[in-house]
């Protein structure tokens, strides 16, 4: 089984660990899937520690497990299925445990969840709330409780949890939701289908949201949205509202994601290059290579436009990092359009990459288009991708062997407790030999050797950082 997004870490950079009061019911919670899930889930817990729950890392002593739940490729879900089984030891353990369902499955299969047919977890879900729902957290947990069980997954044209104060267990990195839902409607993602129409957050509560973080040491924010480029709210565009981020306070690293080729605007290349602090690296998802498989994902730009693109992007920010989405074996996909992606890898030359196989998701346009590229050919499909890509990844890493690169230490390495790590500023992971370095400061790091996806070097004092960049 794989592990999910996120499981709860509780100790903080300071070695605090959250309090414990007596009677309060505890929360374990578990996030599959992207960030905008793992900020929805920092809501979540907002809401219901704002109730007198309490968080717990550890499943035997919840009162109530949330599985914060992805539905973007069948796979996702099959998983989240295989995950609900292994609740049912856990509350047959503990008879009184409640588990709830959160998210795009809750959005996307509703009352299927609880019935006999679900895939043997009908029994065991006792709560389903979708995205926009959070805020009924605490009322359909306290039904629960006395035995009746509850959904809530009306989609909102308004809600942003604006008024909500996010509970984040990291402390030098925070997610900021900036808009939710998603008005492209491409044709093979259930997204607007399940985080519903797009809404753009109140512009001044997301300035005061970077203000708090900054008075409480926070060194980087990740401005959030499955679209940001489309962000607007009373007169204020992405553009103007990552320049107002930026100003907050110059020491701060801001970062955003995903943006849609087709809303990247000049204005938001200019604002991107023009500020220091904000990182120059773009999440731009190609999808793929070709003009007519772009058509039928209904994706609003051709391959010339994105390349256009990249190269308005390169110009203006010359050391800019890229990454992109790409969805092998669409319906009708061929051999040559197929080559025409792996061209387009080529040509732009991404500092990474994610890649999926097409998976056909119920009631999306694209279901009804017959799913005729066989699995064994996506399969060979992706990996091919993924080995031009690596090459591409380990080609540019290994350019950077012998300099020195500015990181954010942000603490131990999940890998080796040896190890810490921190981020380059074109979001490339570095790894060092710890030393006394802290969480949360800018360190100049010699990089040794390197993998596609990863940098290994050790930290400059700072007499060493003067030597060599003289
Ligand atoms: N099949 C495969 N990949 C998908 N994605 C979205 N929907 C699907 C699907 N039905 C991928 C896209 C998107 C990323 C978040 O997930 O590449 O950019
Ligand atoms: Fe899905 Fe397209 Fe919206 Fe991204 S832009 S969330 S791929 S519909």
């Amino acid at each position: 089984m794989d592990s999910p997004t996120s499981t709860l870490q509780l100790t903080s950079r300071s070695g605090q660990v959250a309090p414990v009061i007596q009677n309060r019911k505890k929360v374990y919670i578990e996030t599959y899937g992207c960030q905008m899930n793992l900020a929805d889930t920092e809501t979540a817990l907002g809401i219901l520690t704002r109730d007198n729950f309490e968080i717990t890392d550890s499943i035997h002593l919840a009162d109530l497990i949330l599985v914060n739940t992805c539905s973007i490729r069948e796979n996702a879900e099959q998983r989240i299925y295989g995950r609900l089984g292994e609740f049912k030891r856990a509350k047959r353990e503990k008879p009184g445990l409640l588990v709830g369902v959160m998210g795009c499955m809750a959005e996307r299969l509703r009352t299927r969840l609880m019935s006999e047919e679900a895939k043997g977890v009908g029994q065991i879900v006792d709560i389903i709330v979708g995205p926009d729902e959070y805020r009924k957290l605490p009322s359909l947990v306290s039904r629960a409780w006395h035995g009746e069980k509850g959904i809530a997954v009306r989609l909102s044209r308004v809600e942003t949890y604006d008024d909500i104060t996010p509970l984040r267990t990291q402390d030098i990195s925070a997610w900021i939701s900036i808009m939710r839902g998603c008005d492209k409607f491409c044709s093979f993602c259930v997204v607007p289908y399940t985080r519903g129409r797009e809404r753009s957050r109140d512009s001044d509560t997301i300035i005061k949201e970077v203000e708090t973080l900054v008075s409480r040491g926070f060194k980087e924010v990740t401005l959030l949205g499955q679209n940001v480029n489309s962000y607007h709210h009373n007169g204020c565009d992405f553009s103007d509202l990552l320049a107002r981020v930026a100003a907050v306070d110059r020491t701060m690293r801001v970062r955003f994601t995903t943006s849609h080729p087709q809303d990247m605007s000049d204005k938001l290349i200019d604002t991107i290059a023009s500020h220091e602090n904000v990182c120059k690296f773009i999440h731009l998802p190609v999808q793929s290579g070709s003009d007519k498989i772009l058509r039928l994902m209904e994706r609003s730009y051709t391959i010339d436009h994105y390349l256009g693109l990249v190269e308005r992007i390169r110009r203006a920010i010359p050391h800019v990092s890229l990454s992109t989405d790409i969805i092998a074996g669409f319906p009708t996909e061929t051999e040559e359009d197929h080559r025409q992606t792996m061209d387009v890898l080529k040509a732009v030359r991404y500092d990474g990459a994610f890649m999926f196989k097409y998976s056909p998701r119920e009631n999306t346009p694209s279901y009804s288009m017959v799913d005729d590229v066989s699995d064994p050919v996506k399969t060979q499909r992706v990996s091919e991708i993924i080995d031009v890509q690596n090459k591409i990844s380990y080609e540019k890493n290994s350019a950077l062997v012998g300099e020195t690169v500015q990181i954010l230490v942000e603490g131990r390495s999940k890998k080796a407790s040896a190890e810490s790590q921190g981020r380059t500023d074109g979001n490339k992971m570095v790894i060092f030999p710890r030393d006394n370095s802290v969480s949360g400061e800018y360190r100049d790091v010699l990089i040794h050797r390197v993998n596609s996806a990863t940098l290994f070097g050790t930290i400059l004092s700072s007499s060493e950082s003067v030597e060599r960049a003289a």
